[in-house]
């Protein structure tokens, strides 16, 4: 089978890692990837938003199967851009349509979702200019901290949330004004949650679904989870509090009812959803859905799938993933990411990185990276995840951080306690 993936981080280096052992991939094409994707397949110049141009690669290469990385894409409709198109409508795409995709696209819409189906999540209300008197009352009526939160896409930065009831409504006030655009014409405004965070990640057919490896990210830029939000800044996988009695919650409660939901609402949903949840007092609720995996959540999370990767997409193209097998290794897996000096702020590209040959016992999945020549250089916040898979979470951790002291560029930075809440 010929593959190709859409996207260009850690996620997609990871996710073509993972597919590149099947026997049933006899090709792999990435657009764009990066220099962590070369050495896998065929990096195509595409960028994944531009569908002529990736109906182009696709029917250039007689392409079998097209898996979607990031949200961009799903949200903006390439599922339903094929599902209409005479020439590619035979060509599965994992990934949901349209409206799946707005799980992730409008929170308003995630939130009635969860309400509709009784899935466990933080009460909320909803508004927009026109409402904005509503929107201040209801604030009056929560205790603080206060959560806003941008109804549309907003690159990871439409959540703020704030300790002063003042605070809240002069941010409320401009988001509705367009701080964030168009994303923030309609603003969630919901109850603060406080508890532990975890990733959960479930891949369907439409009709069933396997459940694949929990992770834990750490998305703070600072240790001690400190300072500005960032893609992420490393993870780990088995999360020690996820336990088989609290899995089974997040199965009946969470899951299940979100598939199911799905389906009765008549939403084509094939591909991965990711339950951002978070445990209050062992109790599990929804912080929010995205329709793609996780960054850096799939560096640890496919090092654990114990189980064909192009086989599952396989089952989900053909409607019968619950007769593929799907398991998790009892291992732990940690990815520790080196990310580029002043990054989420601004920082530099271009620097060389050198001593990724001396790495060992651990996979370095490129993020931002580019090939020049033969030297790889970085191009992005999050250059490296340096990923590794032991018996136990410290030796995993232990693994990924000499990997990480082995490569070396100008304004290298990484965060030293990942994984240590979770320890023991
Ligand atoms: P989101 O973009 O919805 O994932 O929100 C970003 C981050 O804000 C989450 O990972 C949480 O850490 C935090 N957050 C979002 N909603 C809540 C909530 N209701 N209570 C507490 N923290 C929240
Ligand atoms: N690591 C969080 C995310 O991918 O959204």
């Amino acid at each position: 089978m010929k593959i190709l993936l859409l996207g260009s981080g850690g996620r997609e280096h990871a996710l073509a890692w993972k597919m590149k052992q099947s026997k049933a991939l006899s090709q792999l094409f990435i657009a764009p990837g990066n220099a962590g994707t070369a050495s896998l397949g065929v990096n195509v110049p595409v960028d994944p938003n531009d569908f002529a141009a990736v109906k182009a690669v696709v029917l250039k290469n007689a392409v079998d199967m097209v898996v979607v990385g990031p949200e961009e894409p799903l949200v903006r409709g390439i599922f339903d851009y094929f599902a209409n198109d005479d020439a590619l409508k035979n060509i599965p795409l994992v990934g949901p349509s349209k409206k799946g995709a707005m799980l992730e696209g409008s929170k308003d819409f995630a939130k009635q979702f969860m309400a509709k189906h009784s899935i466990p999540t933080a009460r909320y209300k909803s508004f927009t200019r026109d409402s904005i008197a509503n929107g201040f009352a209801f604030l009056e009526s929560l205790a603080p901290p206060y959560v806003l939160k941008a109804d549309g896409l907003a690159a990871g930065k439409g959540v703020l949330i704030l300790d002063s009831l003042s605070e809240a409504k002069t941010q409320l006030e401009e988001m509705l004004n367009g701080m964030f655009g168009e994303s923030s014409r309609t603003v969630v405004v919901e109850e603060f949650l406080s508890g532990v965070e975890l990733s959960v990640f479930a891949l369907s057919d439409g009709k069933s679904y396997k459940i694949l490896p929990e992770a834990k990210d750490y998305k703070r830029i600072g240790e001690g989870d400190t300072g500005l939000n960032t893609g992420g800044m490393g993870s780990v996988s088995p999360v020690p509090f996820a336990t088989p009695e609290f899995m089974e919650k997040v199965r009946t409660r969470i899951v299940e009812p979100t598939i199911r939901g799905l389906q009765a609402e008549g939403i084509i949903y094939k591909g991965f959803i990711f339950f951002g949840l978070i445990s209050v007092g062992g109790e599990p609720l929804v912080i929010e859905y995205n329709v793609r995996m996780g960054d850096p959540e799939t560096e640890s999370v496919m090092l654990r799938l114990d189980a064909d990767l192009v086989d599952l997409f396989d089952g989900v193209a053909k409607g019968n993933l619950s007769e593929r097998s799907c398991r998790h290794s009892p291992q732990a897996a940690a990815s520790v990411v080196c990310v580029s000096g002043g990054y989420p702020g601004s920082y530099k590209k271009g620097a060389a990185v050198s001593g990724l040959e001396d790495v060992r016992e651990c996979i370095a999945f490129h993020a931002g990276t580019r090939a020049n020549g033969e030297k790889v250089e970085t191009a992005g916040g999050r250059v490296l995840a340096l990923s590794s898979l032991a018996d136990s979470l410290p030796q995993a951790l232990e693994k990924s951080y000499a990997a990480a002291a082995k490569v070396e560029y100008d304004g290298k930075y990484l965060r030293r306690d990942i994984g240590k809440d979770v320890l023991p």
